[in-house]
This record gives C-alpha cells, sequence and structure tokens, in this order.
C-alpha cells in the first residue's frame, strides 16, 4: 500500500483494500466486472458502450431507475395504510427529466413535478397525464401558468401572494377550477448529515406561517381555486428523519388552525433523500425513512386531534442519482508533489465541470474506477479534473485509483445520475455528452449528445445562421 509522509487525502477517505472494487451502494444493482474485469451495467459492457456512443458519456440504468421508483411508490403506500391515509409520490424532474425516464416513472406509478414550463413541456411530450403533474417554482410566468391552467395540471404550487392572483385570472380566463398547494417556508433547512431550525429562514421559497394563513384565505375566497393543502420543501442530500419530522410538526400546527376555515385535504412534505455519493455515505433504506416520517405526520396529527391528511412526496435524486454511472476517457495523468512531499496524481478526463458541475457548485464527493480493466497498481490518492480553463474544474475530488491508471484508460464515475446532465453547460464550447440507457444487455440514446454543428448553430455571426432567431 501506497504511504506519503504527509497525505493530502481527507479523514474521511479509507485507502481501499482493492481499488477496482465497486461499492454496492455508490452503483446501480447491475454494475459488476465481466470476466475480462470490465466494467458491465445494464448487462452492457463499457467498452461497448464508448464504441456505440463515444465519451463522455452518461449511462441510466432503466431497471434501476424503475426499481428505486417502484420501492419509493411501494414504501410510502405501506406507511401511509398503516396510518389509514394515502400517499402520493411525485417524480421531481429537476433532477433529471427526459421523456423517456417520465415514461419509466410514470410506469411505475409515480406522478411527476415541474418546475418550469420546459420541464412541463417534455412531461408532456410524454404524454405523462397532467392531471398527475404539479407545478413548482417561485417566479412561475403569466404565460407558463396560463399553459399549466390550458393542459389541465393537477396542482400548482403557489409561493406567492402575486402568484395566487396570476392562477386564479388565469382559471377564469380558462374556465377551470384549478387547484393549488400553499409552499410554506417551515424554518427548517436540512442540511447534509444535520438540519437546521430557525424561526425565520432567509431564502426565496414558500411563505412564511403567518403570510400562508393569509394567502389560504385568499384562495378560499376565489372561485377558480381550489385549496388542497400545504406544502413545504426543507432542502436535499438529506439524511435520517430528524428534518423531516422537526418541519412537519411545525407544518402541522398552521395545517391545523386552517381546518378552522374549511378542509385541508393534502400534505405535501417535499422531496430531499440523501443517496450514497461514496462508500462512506449510509443513507437510511427507503422503507424505513417513509415509515417513520408517516408515523411522526400521525403523531402529530394525534397529538392534535385531527385526522390523517392524504400525503405527497416528491424525491428526484434518490430515484435517478445511483441509477447513472457518467463513463469518460483519460486523456493525461499528473504527479504534482508539493514542498512538504505530498503528491497527488491529477487524472485529466474528456469532460469535466460541464457535465458534472456539482462538485465545483456544491463541494461536491463523488467516486471512481478505472472502467476498461483492472488497475495492477497500488492505490494512489487522486483527483480527477476535467478538461476546462479553470482550476475548479474538478469532478472527483479526492479517491484512490490504481498507480497505473493512465492515457486510454476509461474512467467511471458513479452516482451522476441526478443533477449532472440537468445542471450541465457549454463551458469553453464543449458539447454536452449523450445519454443512453441501458437494460437486458441493450443500450439505446435517451438524449442525444451535441455536435460542434449544434454548437456553431446558435452563434449569429456564421454566414449559414445569419437572419436566423
Ligand atoms: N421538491 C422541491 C420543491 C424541490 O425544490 C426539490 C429540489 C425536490 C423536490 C427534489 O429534491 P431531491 O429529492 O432531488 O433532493 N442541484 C442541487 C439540488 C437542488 C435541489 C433543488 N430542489 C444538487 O445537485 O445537489
Amino acid at each position: 500500500m501506497h504511504s506519503s509522509a504527509v497525505s493530502l487525502a481527507p479523514e474521511w477517505l479509507v485507502v481501499p483494500e482493492d481499488p477496482n472494487a465497486l461499492a454496492p451502494a455508490v452503483w446501480p444493482a447491475s454494475a459488476h466486472r465481466d470476466s475480462g474485469d470490465v466494467l458491465s451495467i445494464g448487462g452492457v459492457s463499457a467498452t461497448d458502450l464508448i464504441r456505440d456512443h463515444g465519451t463522455p458519456l452518461l449511462v441510466l440504468d432503466e431497471v434501476e431507475v424503475r426499481a428505486r421508483a417502484r420501492a419509493f411508490r411501494s414504501s410510502f403506500d405501506a406507511a401511509a395504510k398503516a396510518h389509514g391515509t394515502t400517499a402520493s409520490v411525485y417524480y421531481a424532474g429537476k433532477a433529471f427529466l427526459s421523456t423517456a425516464i417520465a415514461r419509466w416513472v410514470t410506469e411505475e406509478g409515480l406522478r411527476v413535478d415541474v418546475c418550469t414550463r420546459g420541464e412541463l413541456e417534455v412531461a408532456l411530450a410524454a404524454d405523462v397525464d397532467p392531471s398527475r403533474i404539479g407545478f413548482h417554482g417561485n417566479n412561475k410566468s403569466v404565460s407558463e401558468i396560463e399553459r399549466a391552467v390550458q393542459v389541465g395540471i393537477g396542482t400548482i404550487i403557489v409561493d406567492s401572494a402575486i402568484e395566487i392572483e396570476r392562477v386564479a385570472e388565469a382559471a377564469s380566463r380558462t374556465d377551470v377550477v384549478q387547484r393549488v398547494l400553499v409552499r410554506v417556508n417551515s424554518g427548517v433547512h436540512a442540511e447534509t448529515h444535520d438540519f437546521l431550525a430557525t424561526a425565520h429562514e432567509d431564502q426565496k421559497f414558500g411563505m412564511t406561517f403567518a403570510d400562508a394563513e393569509t394567502a389560504v384565505a385568499r384562495i378560499r375566497e376565489l372561485p377558480g381555486l381550489e385549496f388542497l393543502g400545504l406544502h413545504c420543501h426543507i432542502g436535499s442530500q438529506i439524511f435520517g428523519v430528524a428534518g423531516f419530522r422537526e418541519s412537519a410538526s411545525r407544518v402541522l400546527d398552521l395545517h391545523h388552525r386552517l381546518l378552522a376555515g374549511g378542509e385541508v385535504p393534502l400534505l405535501n412534505l417535499g422531496g430531499g433523500f440523501g443517496i450514497a455519493y461514496t462508500s462512506v455515505d449510509d443513507p437510511t433504506p427507503i422503507e424505513q425513512l417513509a415509515a417513520e416520517i408517516v408515523a411522526a405526520v400521525a403523531e402529530g396529527c394525534a397529538a392534535r386531534g385531527m385526522s390523517m391528511p392524504q400525503l405527497a412526496f416528491e424525491p428526484g435524486r434518490a430515484i435517478v442519482g445511483t441509477a447513472g454511472v457518467t463513463l469518460y476517457e483519460v486523456g493525461t495523468t499528473k504527479e504534482v508533489r508539493l514542498d512538504s512531499g505530498a503528491s497527488r496524481l491529477y487524472v485529466s478526463v474528456d469532460g469535466g465541470m460541464s457535465d458534472n458541475a456539482r462538485t465545483a457548485l456544491y463541494g461536491a464527493q463523488y467516486s471512481a474506477r478505472i472502467a476498461s480493466r483492472a488497475g495492477t497498481g497500488v492505490p494512489v490518492l487522486a483527483r480527477v479534473v476535467g478538461k476546462h480553463c479553470e482550476s475548479g474544474d474538478i469532478v472527483v475530488d479526492h479517491e484512490y485509483l490504481p498507480a497505473d491508471i493512465g492515457p486510454g484508460d476509461l474512467l467511471a464515475v458513479p452516482a451522476t445520475g441526478a443533477y449532472c446532465a440537468s445542471l450541465s453547460s457549454n463551458y469553453n464550447h464543449v458539447p454536452r455528452p449523450p445519454v443512453v440507457a441501458v437494460s437486458d444487455g441493450r443500450s439505446r440514446v435517451i438524449v442525444r449528445g451535441e455536435s460542434i454543428d449544434d454548437l456553431l448553430a446558435r452563434d449569429a455571426g456564421i454566414s449559414a445562421n445569419e437572419g436566423a432567431r
């Protein structure tokens, strides 16, 4: 095993016994090394995937997405049933939306949560029943609201007093009664492994309890609107139930007060369920989370002498996150040795912050493995970086990789199914990679990759595009 006098490795990172091993929590269940030690996902080897689709490539395991969707559905169904109510699960499309994914999750019984016209149009193009779509956002435009109301969207989650009037006007123009929820800011904000509870949280989403009470009174006055209940989302990549429990308890106080003025049939507690990004992350199994969260709501209702509302949840990351694996080709490697004697191997790949902005944006941690073979070298501390002109262009900040990793190796970064493709950019005019779905030994493109021509097509200074809008 490699060791140096001073290590740049963070404390949490363990030197692996085998730097080719795949930690089960971070990879799709189908991931394994085949007889030639090549990584295989959904029955397709990484080398075949790359031969057919090139690098970088986001690979999404369809069976894994469907299984996670089913697990959420059945866990919340069972938990709700145990307390005499029902629960709906909306897939939060912001994590990653394409028509294929919308079809998979809806076929598994989920609804879809969108937060822009674009996400709404993808869901509609996938033939998602509009009455099973929820529309979020703190600044939905009049035309977005109009479109949503016209197609018969199931619920609009209103985020401000101004929006209530906009939705009411759209409903009356379309001559429908629009169901709405009111998003509240419970003052609970969950950090990855912890949560903070403050009286008033200083952020843009939701209304304070006082404002929400006024908002509900206004909604109840308006004939074009039907008040369904409260919505609260406390954050993302949350471990454990403490944050959900605290938030639900606060929101139930308001829910209880609102019952004096009429029915409050629903309570939506949002998404935010955490996943494993590295082998040290240990998320609570969904069956247990669902049971504990629903039990906490039931306790809260019993304590206030009220009956259980219907429930709704909005997982995004936990449905698609660990179903995704990004494949890159290693271009160069470089050992950087510091004056202290500590060193780190920089491994440069042919993508970077344009296909995965999470490390640069949030300091997110990922892991990586050589995909095209089993490395034979000792584990060395490495940093996987992209090809962008920016030193913060890091894909995997800290990982032990076999010392013999080099140009031409394929590198796989797992747990990239959520908030990677959806946050991707064309920084440095790098085309966005394709997304392929794998299942039963086959791969198919679900989102086409961009070409240089696609990039040039938007430049109005190129003669072929002149006059183009
Ligand atoms: N519902 C609402 C109202 C939300 O705002 C979100 C996420 C979700 C559901 C889904 O949360 P999830 O289950 O996926 O954690 N780009 C960040 C995450 C932003 C989450 C925004 N809202 C990241 O890459 O970590």
